[in-house]
């Protein structure tokens, strides 16, 4: 049981990291949360402060979710501990950061981290998705909505079901921290990433 309660504030803390924030602030001394959408993500971060700090913070966030749920494989205990339910808190730490006045961003890379750590193969596969419906509609708030909701759908069919429940668990999570782009999306205000067929189409 300490094993696993320090997993779980290690995997918190280190999703915590709000890297977007940090890298803005350090690096550019600006306030992220204050321009583009005023998320602290990897799309908002390409957005305002170009593609050197996007790669970086996507990097980050997504790293942040495989070293939390690589701690059972570290430690043994994988057999034990489902390596997704530790994970999993690292995507609430970062929506619910302790360094950002619980506040964060929308759990979509640090949740494809923990997906890294637990199955490299159907992350694969979820970058795929993520990177062709990117393509397709321009809107990175789609791609990870489409992106999420797959993966719940392949652990259903597939009957993982520690990864059908935190599959559910996040897609819940991602579509209700993305309350702001599905109302721009369905009034035709969001954003577009400026790349991607959806411009010739
Ligand atoms: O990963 C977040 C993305 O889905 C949307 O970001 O900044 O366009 O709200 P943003």
């Amino acid at each position: 049981t300490v094993k696993i309660c320090g997993m779980i504030i290690i995997a918190y803390l280190l999703g915590s990291i709000p890297s977007g924030l940090w890298i803005g602030r350090i690096f550019y001394h600006k306030d992220i949360r204050q321009l583009g959408s005023g998320n602290i993500g990897t799309t908002n971060t390409f957005r305002t402060l170009g593609p050197k700090a996007g790669t970086v913070v996507l990097f980050m966030d997504v790293l942040k979710g495989t070293l939390a749920a690589s701690q059972p494989y570290l430690l043994g205990v994988s057999h034990s501990v489902n390596p997704l339910l530790i994970g999993l808190f690292a995507s609430l730490g970062h929506t619910v950061s302790i360094f950002d006045h619980f506040h964060g961003g929308k759990a979509v890379a640090t949740s494809a981290g923990i997906l890294l750590a637990y199955n490299p193969p159907l992350f694969g596969i979820a970058c795929l998705i993520f990177i062709g419906t990117l393509l397709l509609t321009s809107m990175a708030s789609v791609a990870s909505i489409i992106g999420i909701t797959s993966i719940f759908i392949i652990a259903l069919c597939e009957r993982d079901l520690i990864l059908s429940l935190v599959a559910g668990i996040l897609t819940v999570l991602v579509l209700y921290r993305h309350k702001g782009n599905i109302k721009r999306i369905i009034t035709g205000k969001e954003a577009m990433v400026h790349f991607g067929l959806g411009h010739y189409l």
